[in-house]
């Protein structure tokens, strides 16, 4: 598609937001506050966060309130800890008996002292440096798992490892899935009566998803529950599994694996005694050629409820079906029990990628309610009564309809912990509009190990046209959303720069702590959003803070660090600009004012040599950029500062770039080399495209 062929779409999707006007928000200074944070707690007993999401429902609130909205000026920096990585950072830590544990990229472990930050052990798992190329979203970890003495942890490559929570001696570890297909793991496991449950991420690469859970004190496996069929032939691990290959039709969708991985969020209610796992989009994204003959697919893009005990199926919720847009459920869940049109109701709350808050009863999966809480064109609500959404004309591209789409596969939400605050009733959600257009690839060919979504990259690049481009990224937006879930209303939204911002914890001090993606850990008046407070970490914040309380003094950390899915892709839709990734602890207390080092950043110089190629040489050389190299190095080789930006290699780079690009020169920090996959006149293309892009940067300025 030409770029003048977007602008009226782009148009029509403006005038579709403008009479989509059912996200308006009112101004936070009109929210319905709780009054003042409460006197500070009387109790001054040691308060740790020894779970992922805090508790087993996962809210995210603490109820310390010694750091509140009326002494937060006097929050400083205590102490920090620089870690030897250099790439995304998306851990939750923990804080055990005194030690806050937490994971760097590559899946390093690490343990402090929670007072003083003194580093305790480490464990470097050795994830093969190759096995980035399997990954969709940079090389990062969210977290650990604690119980009976022990850490528990993921890798990469798919290793489940038991360490010694004392030591750091390595207790156990498991391989969980077959090395031989692309299957990663990024998320936190959860341990729910002696088993450690944890997933796995692969889906656009090719897999087929599943959750296990292995037994703590051996690591031996109890239960795996698949969450896609396989081939039918080989027959069905169990009847879940053959109700759900009604849904798919026409495979072989079992060759490229189905997707539907659980690769981040999980709840767990010890009085139902459910486990609940969030299931993530179809392999590849294009529902045609995954199920050519339709279908729901289940159980890709669900919410689903598991027994602990033996993993066995008790219902599920599936938010898109059919999905074609990578619109996972994976994303954070909150139970809670809330008073909806005067009932006392046990739910289950998700804003899943596709933008629609979702509140479910968690005993039974019916939907109460489901509302947009980000700009939506996919569909146009959701229909209470059937459970079901609503497609908007054109929605499919896969049926030859193209154009611009909110949300995009980056999702209005994405994995960054959200927090629910019974104290003025709202979940708060890192919410951002990044669109997309998608477009059908009418010459799929599945290429195993590699990226296989079945769509066109090329129409989705950000467009050269000035005009065109100013519109796209006008759309291109990051804010918190405080979000009624009684009403099934938003109630205010705190605005940022871009999309891309971190995780968020709230307090019974009436506080909301999140980092952002331009630079700052900042803190928020819980009951109207105003800024209160603000530290430059000199780095992107993704990750969710916690906080904790030891010998009588409250402290929050958050790790900082740069980098994930759209801080690599993103290029220019990161309108917070590029930033560095330092990869770093950072723990605050009242009245502490250490400093960082003070940081110097290099500019970045463009000194392209002469284009050469054709303009057919061009766009082979931009196609299998889009293929091959976007996921890590930005669109339109603008990089967002965690990986190198191509536009400004030196003359030697450029000199180098086959033995890099192909031969794998730089392969130990996670820059594979390409030769199975690209000839030598395809990765000179590539270069070609890369010097386009640093002229036409250098015309623009
Ligand atoms: C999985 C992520 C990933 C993918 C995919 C990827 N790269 Fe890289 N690339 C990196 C990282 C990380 C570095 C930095 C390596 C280092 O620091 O030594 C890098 C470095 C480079 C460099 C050296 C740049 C410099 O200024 O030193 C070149 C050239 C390069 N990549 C080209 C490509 C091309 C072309 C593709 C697609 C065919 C590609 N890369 C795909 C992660 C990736």
């Amino acid at each position: 598609m030409s770029l003048n062929m977007l602008l009226p779409l782009l148009l029509g999707l403006l005038l579709l937001a403008a009479c989509d006007n059912r996200s308006s928000v009112v101004d936070g200074s009109s929210a319905n506050a709780t009054s003042r944070p409460a006197a500070p707690d009387a109790d001054t007993g040691d308060v740790e966060w020894r779970q992922h999401g805090l508790n087993a429902a996962e809210t995210r609130f603490s109820p310390l309130r010694d750091i509140n909205s009326d002494n937060i000026a006097t929050l400083g920096l205590d102490w920090h800890f620089d870690y030897p990585t250099a790439r995304g950072m998306e851990a939750t830590p923990l804080i055990v008996d005194g030690v806050i544990y937490t994971t760097a990229s590559w899946s390093m472990v690490f343990a402090h002292d929670a007072r003083s930050g003194e580093l305790l052990w480490l464990h470097d798992p050795q994830v093969p440096r190759e096995w980035a190329v399997h990954l969709c979203c940079d090389v990062v970890n969210r977290g650990v798992a604690y119980a009976d003495g022990k850490i528990v942890s993921g890798t990469l490559d798919g290793r489940l490892i038991a360490l010694d929570a004392d030591s750091g001696k390595l207790l156990w570890e498991v391989q969980t899935t077959d090395r031989n297909r692309p299957y990663s793991i990024t998320g936190a496991p959860r341990i729910v009566k002696g088993r450690v449950i944890i997933g796995n991420g692969g889906s656009e690469l090719g897999v087929r998803g599943y959750v296990s859970a292995y037994k703590l004190d051996s690591g031996d496996m109890a239960w795996r529950f698949y969450t896609v069929p396989g081939n039918p032939e080989d027959g069905f691990e169990n009847q879940a599994m053959e109700v759900a290959a009604e849904t798919w039709k026409g495979g072989p969708w079992w060759e490229i694996g189905g997707g539907g991985t659980v690769w981040d969020s999980m709840a767990y209610d010890p009085e139902l005694d459910l486990l609940y796992i969030g299931v993530g989009n179809g392999a590849p994204w294009n529902a045609k050629i995954r199920s050519p003959g339709g279908g729901d697919n289940l159980y890709l893009s669900s919410i689903i409820a598991l027994d602990p005990d033996d993993g066995s199926y008790v219902w599920h919720y599936q938010t898109t079906p059919g999905d074609s847009w990578d619109y996972t459920a994976t994303q954070h869940m909150i139970l809670a029990d809330l008073d909806i049109n005067g009932r006392q109701r046990k739910v289950i709350m998700q804003a899943p990628k596709n933008g629609f808050f979702y509140v479910l009863d968690r005993r039974t999966g019916e939907l109460l309610s489901a509302e947009p809480y980000a700009g939506v064109t996919w569909a146009t609500h959701i229909d209470l009564d059937t459970g079901r959404p609503v497609e908007s004309a054109g929605a499919r591209y896969e049926k030859n309809s193209t154009g611009l789409h909110l949300p995009g596969p980056i999702g209005a939400h994405n994995w960054h912990p959200m927090s629910y605050n019974p104290d003025t009733g709202l979940v708060y959600i890192p919410k951002q509009d990044v669109p997309y257009v998608f477009a059908n690839d009418t010459e799929f060919a599945y290429r195993p190990g590699y990226w296989n979504t079945g769509t066109d990259a090329l129409p989705a690049a950000l467009p050269d046209d000035p005009e065109t481009k100013a519109a796209v990224l006008d759309l291109v937006k990051g804010a918190i959303v405080a979000w009624d879930p009684v009403a099934a209303a938003p109630r205010w939204e705190i605005q940022h720069a871009g999309p891309w911002n971190g995780g968020v914890l709230s307090t019974a001090g009436n506080l909301l702590f999140q980092g952002n993606s331009g630079g700052h850990f900042a803190a928020y008046r819980a009951d109207n959003g105003a800024e209160l407070w603000r530290f430059d970490a000199q780095t992107g914040v993704m990750a969710a803070p916690v906080t904790y309380r030891l010998d009588g003094i409250q402290y929050v950390a958050v790790v900082a660090g740069w980098g994930g899915a759209l801080a690599l892709v993103g290029g220019e839709a990161l309108k917070a600009g590029p930033i560095p990734n330092r990869s770093r602890l950072l723990v605050f207390r009242l009245g502490a004012d250490k400093q960082l080092p003070t940081q110097t950043t290099t500019p970045l110089v463009l000194d392209p040599p002469e284009l050469t190629a054709s303009a057919a040489e061009l766009l082979d050389g931009q196609r299998n950029y889009l293929t091959f190299c976007v996921f890590c190095h930005g669109d339109g080789a603008v990089s967002g500062g965690a990986t190198p930006d191509l536009r400004a290699m030196t003359a030697e780079t450029h000199q180098r770039w086959d033995s890099i690009v192909r031969g794998g020169s730089h392969w130990q920090n996670g820059m594979v080399g390409f030769a199975g996959v690209l000839d030598q006149q395809q990765s000179e293309n590539i270069r070609q495209y890369v010097i386009e892009r640093a002229r036409i940067t250098l015309d623009s300025n």
